[in-house]
């Protein structure tokens, strides 16, 4: 049996930080164990050009507690008027490290995403070219389409037409949730990956509605039903290069998720690391955990992978993870697996 396990500092490659005293509160949640994370732009308003994620880069390194090292990789959210020069000018710079594609309406602060895909395409054609990643929120927002369905209905009706009308563009599948999604990232050749969170590998649809309705449960894309979260394991753990760590962690204040209009996002970045441990050990997969968390992104994004490491060891006594982390923007409640948890980060 294996109680202690050193791996590469791991990066979170889907992240959302807020700004503001939501920012201070949670970012040395992250900083803690991750070297980088891809920052995610849907503020209110949304970070659209690149001077917006220059200063909202300078918000985050002034937010970091004291001797705290933590990269942020800045992204740009894409709307109908977005300049491709803009966005290939922030590249060119090191800047930003991808563009996130929100279809309008489909999540939390996704109202100046995108209506019409081939309004967009000058950009996406100038990102094909110099190989920035468009990362993708992918759900269809189609009223008709049920919610459960709205990922493989994407998958079907959006991105494998985008993929083909825009060879060489680079995407991410962003916090897959089905099987369907799992299967057409390993279908997809080096220019397709997808990211997992932490708490779709842990719960399933019922975690969500049976017996009470759980609102720290609720994030988009939902959760799908057991056999899903089944194949989300499997990718998961299979050390394919084309799946890695995304937590998706989206804080919001309590009282914005227990509220009769609820807010979607789990909070996770408190303690992804111990409880990926746990989901890798139940895999029986922990020597691909370093994969997953440290190694495939950075192989995609064309990023070095980390010098530093952590060490996860097993104790006997479980770890006791704070309820709630106070911010300043108020409480937000950290994502409860439901069972205990037995690895500990050892700084
Ligand atoms: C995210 C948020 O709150 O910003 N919420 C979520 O449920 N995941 C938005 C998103 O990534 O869809
Ligand atoms: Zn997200």
């Amino acid at each position: 049996m294996m109680n202690s396990l050193t791996l590469r500092r791991p990066d979170d490659w889907h992240l959302h930080l807020r700004d503001g005293a939501m920012l201070k509160g949670v970012l040395p949640e992250t900083a803690r164990h991750f070297a980088r994370a891809i920052i995610m732009p849907n503020l209110v308003p949304p970070i659209v050009t690149g001077s917006q994620a220059m200063a909202y880069q300078g918000r985050i390194l002034a937010a970091l507690p004291e001797g705290a090292v933590f990269e942020p990789l800045m992204t740009l959210y894409l709307t109908e008027t977005t300049d491709p020069a803009d966005v290939v000018a922030a590249a060119q710079s090191g800047l930003i490290k991808a563009v996130k594609l929100y279809p309008a309406g489909a999540t939390t602060n996704s109202h100046g995403g995108v209506r019409d895909l081939t309004r967009v395409y000058p950009v996406l054609e100038a990102m094909a070219k110099i190989g920035l990643p468009l990362c993708t929120h992918g759900e269809v927002t189609t009223p008709e389409v049920d919610i459960f369905d709205r990922e493989a209905v994407f998958i079907d009706t959006v991105l494998d037409p985008l993929r083909r009308a825009m060879p060489g563009l680079r995407v991410v599948m962003e916090h897959i949730t089905t099987a369907e999604g799992a299967d057409y990232a390993a279908a997809g050749g080096p220019d397709l990956a997808a990211t997992i969170t932490t708490h779709h590998l842990i719960i399933n649809r019922n975690h969500l509605l049976v017996g009470g309705i759980r609102p720290h449960y609720y994030c988009l894309p939902v959760a799908k039903r057991e056999s899903h979260r089944q194949a989300l394991r499997r990718a998961a753990t299979s050390g394919l290069p084309c799946y890695f760590l995304g937590t998706d962690s989206a804080p919001h204040v309590d009282a914005l998720k227990e509220h009769s209009y609820g807010c979607a996002g789990c909070f996770t970045a408190t303690n992804t690391m111990p409880l990926l441990a746990h989901v890798f050990e139940e895999m029986q997969a922990l020597d691909r955990l370093e994969a997953f968390t440290s190694l495939n992104g950075p192989g995609f994004y064309r990023l070095p992978v980390n010098e530093a490491q952590i060490t996860l060891v097993k104790h006997e006594v479980p770890q006791v993870f704070p309820e709630k982390i106070l911010t300043e923007a108020g409480p937000v409640t950290v994502f409860n697996p439901g069972y205990p948890v037995h690895w500990h980060v050892s700084l």
